[in-house]
């Protein structure tokens, strides 16, 4: 299992996640990524699902509810203990490990869909994510990514730090003086990729075909600003999938 950066931030946010805490527009950005996101799998036909990072399990449970079979995987154990207790209080058989993008556990073509949602701006290696993510899908298998707008990430950076004090997160966002002012502690949380290509780049590479990249803006206080990134591909018909590394392999690869 490799160390992710942002664990600690979301160690605190777990809680209060799903009420959008940790910054002001998360819970809008997550509400129009959630509609162009629905709006592509109802003209898609899947069944095994994989949620990769799938914090609270905002798609896995919502998945499972439409009758899908979906594992959720996610670095976050906090995360993952509120995504068990929602599925567990609706009755939702769902499967949720601890793993990182970057290894998933599961076998080569294990699924029909393959969901990242807001997550790979927290991953440097978005390459070797979106590789992992497309070994586990069946060919002609569809991938959603979603993300922050990469102008947004860009503007944040990969020294994007929270603030927390006693046990809240109170402003995320590199406010640094602000932060040391009110003598707060200060914990990772990197926004790393600056290009739409990279995410195009990285799939196309991993043997899937961009269907499409929405690119959804959002009106915020200053006017209208970049809101989240949704991608669309297909896995090809005809990739040869590498032997998959054993586990050992997988999990020294973080
Ligand atoms: C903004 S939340 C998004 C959660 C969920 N997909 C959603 O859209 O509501 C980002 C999630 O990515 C997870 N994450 C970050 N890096 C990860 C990695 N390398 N592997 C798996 N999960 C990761 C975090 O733990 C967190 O739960």
């Amino acid at each position: 299992m490799d160390t992710n950066d942002t664990e600690q931030v979301y160690a605190y946010l777990a809680a209060r996640y799903d009420e959008g805490e940790g910054h002001p527009t998360s819970r809008d950005l997550a509400g129009v990524e959630e509609i162009v996101v629905l709006s592509l799998l109802r003209n898609i036909s899947f069944h095994d699902v994989l949620d990769a990072a799938t914090g609270t399990g905002r798609y896995a449970v919502r998945l499972a509810q439409m009758g899908k079979h979906v594992v959720g995987i996610d670095v976050s154990e906090p995360m993952l203990a509120q995504a068990r207790a929602k599925a567990s209080q609706l009755g939702l058989d769902i499967e949720f490990r601890r793993a990182s993008v970057l290894a998933a556990p599961q076998a080569d073509e294990s699924f029909d869909l393959v969901i990242c949602a807001l997550a790979l701006a927290h991953v440097k290696d978005l390459a070797g994510a979106v590789r992992e993510l497309v070994r586990v899908l069946r060919c002609g298998g569809h991938l959603i990514i979603s993300d922050l707008h990469p102008n947004i990430q860009k503007l944040w950076g990969p020294d994007w730090t929270a603030a927390i004090k006693d046990g809240r997160l109170l402003i995320s966002g590199g406010e640094k003086d602000m932060a040391n002012a009110w003598q707060c502690q200060q914990v990772p949380f990197p926004q790393y990729h600056g290009d739409v290509n990279e995410y195009l780049e990285s799939i196309k590479a991993a043997g899937a075909e961009v269907l499409a990249a929405i690119d959804v803006p959002m009106e915020q206080g200053l006017g209208l600003l970049p809101g989240p990134l949704v991608i669309f591909a297909r896995k090809s018909e005809h990739v040869t999938v590498e032997p998959a590394a054993s586990a050992d392999a997988r999990n020294s690869r973080g």
